[in-house]
């Protein structure tokens, strides 16, 4: 059975979504299946039929960045390639809830909860979340060619106790 993240990369050369664990522990893979983040690993292709994807590559309308990516390059949110596509894609799905108001540290790392750095820590990323929600007026950055989640396996509890 094919999977969404197999047809997104394979298929589609949508690349941006990347393979960690394959397992829907670590949240590489992270879309938005229908506004909701998803591991892309975990969810059957044949289940997507009429099913709204958006991949890290669509989250930018056109080649400007949003403020979410642009306060990821400016407050070194962006940590590596693996990781950061996910930390987008489910960052931009608690913006999207938050409605303009600015999230609070403990609900940033509860919506990255299922995005997991084995490396470098979460705090850069979770300021630029927080930042993101005020720089809506922000001039916005030119977008460069670079490649940029809810099946949850992991409990919310657990997954909360991993983003420090
Ligand atoms: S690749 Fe790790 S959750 Fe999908
Ligand atoms: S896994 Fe990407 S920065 Fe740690």
């Amino acid at each position: 059975m094919k999977r969404l993240l197999d047809v997104l990369r394979e298929d589609l050369a949508l690349t941006g979504s990347k393979e960690g664990c394959g397992e829907g522990e670590c949240g590489a893979c992270s879309v938005l299946l229908n506004g909701a983040p998803v591991n892309s690993c975990l969810v059957p292709a044949v289940q997507c039929q009429g099913a709204r994807i958006v991949t890290v590559e669509g989250l930018a309308k056109g080649p400007r960045l949003t403020a979410l990516q642009q306060a990821f390059v400016t407050m070194g949110g962006a940590q590596c390639g693996i990781c950061t596509p996910g930390m987008l894609v489910s960052a931009s799905a608690l913006l999207a809830q938050s409605k303009g108001r600015v999230p609070s540290a403990d609900q940033v790392r509860e919506a990255l909860a299922g995005n997991l750095c084995r490396c470098t820590g979460y705090e850069k990323i979770i300021d630029a979340v927080r930042a993101a929600a005020t720089l809506k007026t922000a001039k916005p950055a030119r977008a460069t060619p670079a490649s940029a989640k809810p099946a949850r396996k992991v409990s919310p509890a657990r997954r909360k106790s991993r983003v420090r």
